[in-house]
């Protein structure tokens, strides 16, 4: 029946009634708040480009940990810059690494709240590259030994969720086998599978002092031109042993998000990386655009294409507005 029987706008009178109709809801347990952790004690250093947002020492981690659950946030991403950096990025699989302290820390003072730890090297080498470098290349298969080191040691820390991002092939299998090799049958394994090679972690290598020092990462991660690869990389990633996989970054890639959905139906995630919350707080700052309602639309956008929960900068301010933002 067409108009004037049918009136769309009948169901949109009223907030009650839109409510009662909305197809997709965003939720306080949807979100996964990302963390930067430095070693030191006290420190807790604004990132420029990411306002609200701090490298923190442990101790101080711990306490923005803590402030998220309490929100009623789950879960917490670690991003760890270390003492030193080197060639093999042995820093990322120091028993007594800067993510592997921040990893006990939490655990042991905080029952409520899941640790996923990102797992890649740009943050622990020299050259500011995602795997070991030969000559200018950067080498898969080399990487993969590093990898699966990586991970035994995030869960030995007590990590609940490893997060592989350094896009090497290869990469989950050779997790998957380390972790079930060493008793860490359980732990789950949250692929970056469709990361690509995004302007819009310019904010997040400020955060994560991590800028590549030759070249850029588009040998390993992937042509924002490309959809049907993102298929592929992920189809990858289950044989793998994925158990979730996640699509970074967000908004720019919804057509993707939405595609992994429809067509693998796994738990999948979307990354909302720094540059999205970076240029929604460079806009709301300049008075140009209401920044509750833009944060609200963004992430809302977000479930709507697909995504189960979002990695996500405004995840402390979203809990807050929740309750009145709709
Ligand atoms: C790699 C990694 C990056 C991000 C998450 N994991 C940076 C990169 O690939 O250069 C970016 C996240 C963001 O921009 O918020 N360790």
């Amino acid at each position: 029946m067409a108009f004037p029987q049918t009136r769309l706008r009948r169901l949109r009178a009223t907030p009650a009634l839109r409510a009662l109709v909305r197809e997709t809801s965003l939720e306080v347990g949807d979100l996964v708040l990302p963390l930067f952790v430095r070693p030191g004690k006290g420190e807790k250093r604004p990132i420029q480009s990411m306002p609200g947002h701090f490298q923190y020492s442990v101790d101080e981690l711990v306490k923005a940990a803590r402030a998220a659950a309490s929100a009623g946030i789950p879960a917490v991403m670690l991003f760890g810059i270390p003492e030193r950096k080197d060639a093999m990025a042995s820093g990322a699989y120091a028993a007594n690494g800067i993510v592997q302290r921040a990893t006990r820390a939490i655990k042991d003072a905080i029952t409520n709240i899941l640790v996923l730890t990102d797992l890649c090297f740009c943050e622990y080498t020299s050259h500011g590259h995602c795997g070991v470098v030969r000559g200018h290349k950067i080498d898969n298969d080399a990487t993969l030994a590093l990898a699966a080191k990586t991970a035994v040691s995030q869960a030995r820390a007590g990590a609940d969720i490893v997060a592989p991002s350094g896009m090497m092939d290869g990469q989950v299998g050779a997790i998957r086998r380390a972790l079930d090799g060493s008793g860490f049958k359980d732990t789950p394994i949250l692929a970056y599978a469709a990361k690509y090679a995004s302007a819009f972690y310019g904010p997040f290598r400020e955060a994560a002092e991590s800028p590549p020092q030759f070249g850029d990462r588009s040998t390993y991660q992937m042509d924002p031109a490309n959809a049907r690869e993102a298929l592929r990389e992920v189809a990858l990633d289950i044989e793998e042993g994925a158990d979730m996989v996640m699509i970074k970054p967000a908004l720019p890639y919804l057509d993707v998000l939405s595609a992994v959905k429809a067509r693998f139906g796994l738990p999948t995630a979307a990354y909302s990386v720094s540059g999205e919350f970076s240029m929604i707080k460079a806009a709301a700052a300049k008075g140009w655009l209401d920044e509750r309602k833009a944060v609200y639309e963004a992430h809302i956008a977000i479930k709507r294409a697909g995504a189960d929960f979002i990695i996500t900068y405004y995840a402390l301010e979203l809990a807050r507005w929740l309750g009145n933002v709709r």
